[in-house]
C-alpha cells in the first residue's frame, strides 16, 4: 500500500516524539531538580543488566554520534564513553553557559536539551562498557 506522504510523514513524527517524549505526557521526569536516580531507568553506573538498545537515552545520544563516535568511542573529538553520569551531566550543563569560542559547538548542542534529557544522554554514554 502507497502511503501518502504528509501521512508518513506525520506517523514518523508521532513517533519519534512518541519515543523521545516530546508533546503530550512526558515520558521521563522534566522537573530541572530532579537527581539521576529519580529519572526511572534502571541504568548508569549502579545499573543492572539492562541492553543499551533498550536504554531510553539511545535516540537524544545518537545526536552526539557523529562527533563523539558511536556509543561515544572512536569519533573525531573526545570519547565520553563510560564517563560517570553525574560528571557529564555536570559538564552538559557547564557547557550550556560556557563562553568560550572554542566550545561554542557544545554550548548550542546543550542547550537544546532539557536537564531530564541531559540526564538521560549523559546516563546513556555511563552505561557504555
Ligand atoms: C558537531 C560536533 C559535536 C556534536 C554533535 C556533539 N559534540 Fe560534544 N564536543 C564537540 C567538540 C568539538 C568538543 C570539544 C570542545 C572543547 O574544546 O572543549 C566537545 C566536547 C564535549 C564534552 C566535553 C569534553 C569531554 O571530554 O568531556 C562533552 C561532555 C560533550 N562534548 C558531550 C556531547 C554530547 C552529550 C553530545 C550530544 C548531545 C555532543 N557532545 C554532541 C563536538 C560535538
Amino acid at each position: 500500500m502507497k502511503v501518502p506522504q504528509p501521512v508518513a510523514l506525520a506517523l514518523m513524527l508521532a513517533a519519534t516524539t512518541a519515543a523521545i517524549g516530546v508533546g503530550g505526557a512526558p515520558s521521563v521526569a522534566t522537573a530541572s531538580d530532579r537527581s539521576p536516580s529519580s529519572v526511572s531507568t534502571p541504568t548508569g553506573t549502579n545499573a543492572p543488566a539492562m541492553p543499551l538498545y533498550l536504554h531510553p537515552g539511545k535516540i537524544l545520544a545518537s545526536n552526539c554520534f557523529q562527533c563523539h563516535g558511536t556509543d561515544g568511542k572512536g569519533g573525531p573529538f573526545d570519547g565520553i564513553a563510560g564517563e560517570p553520569a553525574a560528571e557529564l551531566f555536570k559538564e552538559l550543563k557547564e557547557l550550556q553557559a560556557t563562553p568560550d569560542v572554542d566550545e561554542a559547538i557544545m554550548r548550542v548542542h546543550a542547550q537544546a536539551y532539557t536537564d531530564a534529557q541531559l540526564r538521560l544522554i549523559a546516563d546513556y554514554f555511563a552505561s557504555v562498557r
